[in-house]
């Protein structure tokens, strides 16, 4: 098909008035009102909720679906051409999209080891980039992201959408406005049952699945994997995955940041955590579950006068008995996902992706926020203004954010085989300064894993070590083996390049 018969005018008024500014941009022969070309890497199950808000757009037009997994990418193109009117082109390497000139911007949601490659070879081909989170694998990544936007004058969004929530950034105006007094300590939940993925094993690689192009930046285990379920339960496995710290992670402690103005790294962190209980939930002592990330996790953020703390619980969530969380959610039972900030006068807490509410020392409701999010309407309006200043996540937030997971992760790898009791644990906190009470919060995740019949006897908790993290070199100048830990290796023709060689 040709370009002149796929273009198609656009309806927005906003880019109807702006396209006219950004025309040359292209350096492509093209009608002012012509639509933005979309790639879309990766079309699984956030692929098609990217797919979904581009088709709903009436300033973009999708012209790639470009997935490793022919089945996947064939679905997605078919019902694509039913609602669009034009069928994308179906690519398995993401570079014959980002050759052709007519891409304009590229949207991705591969799992979590392919995102900064994916985002800085985007950029380096001279398109703007919306980046799943968590933004990158690991810290080296997310400088190399945000150097490739800077240097490209790029615009790369992150998907960390609560950033466009009404809610949340009325909530965050309440905060900075001084609505509930002090505030510099916030905890962000993320309470959400997550069963075994079935036991550690060898099993084969859909024959649909180019598992070279999959695998990319990661090692290229085997044309076999140790998880039973091939798509999405990469997340529990760390050569690609970051566990739940790095999955709802990125958007609770990203909100806990936002709220606490906050606007570099951590300088001190500690983890301890494990893969618990899962021997109890399948009724066998010897059961080994295929995942290797943390499904328990607690992790102190020291920022000097501020703190964060983030905790994961994998199991199943009965917080019937912690009555001041009940009240802060307004609700005792189900998933706990927020960030609770801690004020003087008060508190305010995210509940959901749209519904915030401020209180009162005794729990009564002073205020509540709602609203939903327009965040890829938003990075559209950025593409079209060129001011990466109209992105409600620049790609350094998602950084900083994502950062979390990996500085985590990192203390929580490197004590994973230090098994410990819990008053070791409770010792190694008081060598942090945390303005949370360390003690209630170990306790309380002690009595979760009890609660769960996880024999910690039998199954100690990990205690990471306490690691001390230079925000400015992203460096930890006490650790070796933890700096190694803010890159990886990669394989030849997937490697990320480093900030200073996008
Ligand atoms: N912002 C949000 O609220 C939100 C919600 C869900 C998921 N996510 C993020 O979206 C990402 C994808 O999650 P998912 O649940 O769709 O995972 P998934 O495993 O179900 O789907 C990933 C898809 O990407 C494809 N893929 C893998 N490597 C590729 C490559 N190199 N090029 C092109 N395609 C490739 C896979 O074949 C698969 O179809 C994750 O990083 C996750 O963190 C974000």
């Amino acid at each position: 098909m040709s370009k002149i018969t796929r273009r198609r005018f656009v309806q927005s008024s906003l880019a109807a008035s702006a396209a006219v500014a950004i025309a040359p941009r292209f350096g492509r022969a093209q009608s002012a009102n012509e639509k933005l070309g979309v790639a879309v890497v990766g079309g699984g199950g956030r692929g098609g909720e990217h797919i979904g808000r581009w088709l709903h757009d009436p300033r973009t037009e999708i012209l790639y679906i470009v997935d490793v997994d022919e089945e996947a990418g064939a679905k997605r193109c078919d019902a694509i051409e039913k609602q669009q009117g034009t069928r994308p082109k179906f690519v398995k390497d993401m570079r014959k999209a980002f050759d052709d000139k007519t891409v304009d911007l590229v949207s991705t949601a591969t799992p979590n080891h392919w995102h900064a490659l994916c985002g800085v070879w985007a950029m380096q081909a001279g398109k703007d980039a919306y980046v799943e989170k968590p933004v990158c694998h690991n810290i080296a990544e997310g400088s190399a992201l945000i150097a490739a936007a800077r240097k490209y004058n790029k615009m790369c969004q992150v998907g960390t959408q609560c950033r466009s929530s009404k809610a949340c950034q009325e909530a965050v105006a309440f905060i900075a406005a001084g609505g509930i007094g002090e505030v510099n300590f916030s905890r962000a939940l993320c309470y959400k049952r997550r069963k075994s993925i079935g036991a550690l094993g060898d099993y084969p690689v859909p024959s649909s699945v180019d598992f070279n192009l999959w695998s990319g930046p990661a090692p290229y285990t085997d044309p076999r994997v140790t998880r039973s379920k091939f798509h999405y339960d990469w997340h529990w496995q760390r050569l690609y995955g970051n566990g739940d710290s790095g999955n709802q992670g990125p958007h609770q402690t990203d909100i806990a940041r936002w709220g606490l103005g906050i606007d570099t790294h951590p300088t001190n962190i500690i983890t301890y955590g494990g893969r618990l209980g899962y021997q109890a939930e399948r009724n066998d002592p010897n059961y080994v579950d295929a995942g290797d990330t943390a499904n328990t996790e607690v992790t102190v953020f020291d920022y000097g006068k501020k703190c964060i703390v983030f905790e994961t619980r994998g199991l199943e969530i009965d917080n019937a008995a912690d009555e001041e969380l009940n009240k802060l959610f307004g609700s005792a039972s189900g998933n706990k996902i927020g960030v609770v900030f801690y004020g003087s006068e008060g508190y305010v807490v995210q509940r959901t992706y749209s519904d915030c509410v401020a209180m009162d020392k005794d729990f009564n409701v002073i205020k509540q926020f709602k609203g939903g999010e327009n965040h890829f309407e938003n990075f559209i309006d950025a593409c079209i203004s060129r001011n990466a200043g109209d992105l409600n996540a620049d790609v350094r937030e998602g950084h900083l954010s994502a950062g979390m997971s990996h500085l985590g992760n990192i203390s929580y790898y490197l004590g994973e085989n230090n098994k410990v009791s819990i008053d070791e644990v409770r010792q190694a906190l008081s060598g942090i300064k945390s303005l949370d009470d360390n003690d209630k919060t170990l306790d309380r995740t002690v009595q979760h894993l009890k609660d769960n019949k996880v024999d910690l006897a039998k199954y100690p908790i990990s205690l990471g070590p306490l690691l001390k993290f230079d925000p400015e070199r992203e460096i930890f100048p006490d650790s070796a083996e933890a700096t190694a830990m803010c890159t990886r290796e990669y394989r030849e023709g997937f490697v990320c390049p480093t900030a200073d060689k996008v």
